[in-house]
């Protein structure tokens, strides 16, 4: 019995690692593992992974935690998959071979090809059908490049041998056995990102399928994201038939595992990027100030429910980058110790708009500026202006949330690993004029995955027995004067017209 078993295995393939957690039925962390995977940029604006290697890091993470806790399959009642979102995989399903590399979801390359696709200029045309603008984020016009673009591609999309996945769906078909054997499926919180999902019928959508340039036979099945898809391949290595049965976007396994299971409840995530989601509950809102529609989650049979979100794609990445391309810092914590060398910014602004700017503005030609130099400035007011970016585009999205929903945010509930940084926690809240509350359990991504998987397979009973393991670890709150706050805010508007033009 799946319910007698002590743990729930997740599984969480994000932008920079991929990495295996082990949860009891209290939530609590028993083992994981970590591996990181290589960021290439072959060209200006281009983003790649090898999906081999995050197939390697997948297995290699499995076995650490199996060898290093004493887990094994025997152990675990369920599996349950989180990704990053987009990040899109053309492979041959006789092979399992990919055709190229993962096109990762900052890259532009398909910038022109959207043009193209939007109808009278207009990049919101198929708002209705999909709830997302067109834009080089999601996956369709990825999977139109490759077609278009990668030898052999065009002949094995008609003969019927190349299919496309997110990285959920490339590690469900693997994980079941690959070649002959395996499961092409994905839910649709993943599918919804695709543009090519019908976000009323939750199907795939001939008119948006026509648009792209995608034949049906490539795409996996849409299920929900709670249900049982398949079990893993025995003679794989989990060395046993586990139901693999949760699979969520990752910014919407931490909307889930930050329990945000009521219209109105919100979570913003600080990692890579940052995405804001609020629940609008089981009716699609359209947004009119740039945020997105996407499904949020859908259990089993229930209906699905939607979310708001407003994404930004640059966050902990540029804390990244100041480390690894300017060698400013040795790790992504050293950024606080340098920004507190300073009291305020000192007038710098840091736009970081790598891959044009997400939402509200959705422009994919701005490009990155530090404004506001002068000799007065030192390396901590360009420290503050990298974590200070994040808390002003926060805002943004907070504002256009509000208008959109028509819903007043009280509080902010957050998570990701940029949330460790105190001095980013606490300008979000004086930027935002509400309180920042983080909870005990920060892996809210992978805990999502977990839930889910849980509650199709019995380890837990429902949403409220999930509500009981969210507990709070520490709240900022505001501490800034309106005029500060005002000032400040005027100063980031300004920088972000600079960047677009
Ligand atoms: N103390 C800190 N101060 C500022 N940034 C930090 C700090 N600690 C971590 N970060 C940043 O947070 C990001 C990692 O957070 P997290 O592990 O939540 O990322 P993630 O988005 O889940 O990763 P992935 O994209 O692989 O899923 C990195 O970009 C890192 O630079
Ligand atoms: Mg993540």
């Amino acid at each position: 019995m799946e319910e007698n078993k002590p743990y729930i295995g997740a599984i969480d393939q994000g932008t920079t690692s991929t990495r295996f957690f082990v949860f009891d039925r209290k939530a609590t962390v028993v083992a994981m593992h970590q591996v990181e995977h290589r960021q290439m940029y072959p060209r200006p604006g281009w983003v790649e992974h090898d999906p081999v290697e995050i197939l390697d890091n997948t297995r290699k993470s499995v076995r650490a935690v199996f060898d290093g806790a004493g887990i094994s399959a025997r152990s675990l009642a369920g599996l349950g998959i989180t990704n990053q979102r987009e990040t899109t995989v053309v492979w041959n399903r006789k092979t399992g071979r990919p055709y190229c590399n993962a096109i990762v979801w900052q890259d532009i390359r398909t910038d022109d090809l959207c043009r193209k696709m939007a109808v009278e200029g207009d990049m919101w045309c198929f708002k209705d059908r999909v709830g997302l603008p067109l834009s080089t984020y999601f996956s369709g016009p990825k999977i139109r490049w490759i077609i278009e673009n990668v030898d052999g591609v065009k002949k094995a999309v008609e003969s019927g041998e190349a299919v496309f996945g997110n990285m959920d769906t490339w590690l469900i078909w693997w994980l079941t056995g690959g070649p002959e054997k395996g499961v092409l499926a994905t839910d649709v919180t993943n599918a919804g990102r695709t543009m090519l999902m019908n976000i009323r019928d939750l199907c795939w959508d001939e008119t948006m399928l026509a648009a792209m340039g995608v034949t049906r036979s490539m795409l996996p099945e849409i299920r929900s994201s709670s249900e049982v898809y398949g079990y893993t391949d025995k003679d794989g290595v989990f060395g046993g038939e586990i139901p693999i049965a949760g699979d969520l976007g990752d910014q919407q396994a931490a909307l889930f595992g930050q329990t945000c299971f009521r219209v109105g409840d919100a979570k913003n995530t600080y990692g890579t990027g940052c995405f804001l989601l609020l629940n609008t509950g089981e009716q699609p809102v359209y947004s009119n100030f740039g945020l997105l529609t996407t499904p949020a989650y859908k259990i089993g049979n229930s209906l699905a429910v939607y979310a708001l979100e407003g994404s930004i794609a640059i966050a902990g990445s540029l804390v990244q980058w100041i480390r690894d391309n300017l060698g400013m810092i040795r790790s992504s914590g050293e950024i606080e110790t340098i920004a507190r060398e300073v009291p305020d910014n000192g007038g710098v602004y840091f736009v970081p708009a790598f891959s044009g700017l997400f939402a509200p503005h959705w422009q994919s030609d701005a490009s990155g500026i530090i404004a506001g130099l002068t000799h007065y400035a030192k390396r901590g007011h360009l420290a503050r202006s990298v974590l200070e970016a994040c808390a002003f585009q926060a805002r943004e999205i907070f504002e256009a949330m509000e208008k959109d929903s028509r819903v007043r945010l009280n509080e902010l509930k957050v998570d990701g690993g940029m949330t460790e940084n105190d001095l980013l926690m606490q300008f979000q809240a004086d930027i935002l004029d509400v309180p920042v509350i983080r909870p005990e359990n920060m892996e809210t991504t992978v805990l999502g995955a977990a839930y889910a998987a849980g509650l199709a397979t019995g380890f837990w009973k429902d949403f409220s027995e999930l509500e009981t393991h969210w507990r709070k670890d520490r709240t900022w709150i505001p501490d800034m004067s309106k005029e500060t706050r005002a000032a400040l805010y005027e100063g980031w508007k300004k920088a972000i017209v600079k960047s677009c033009c």
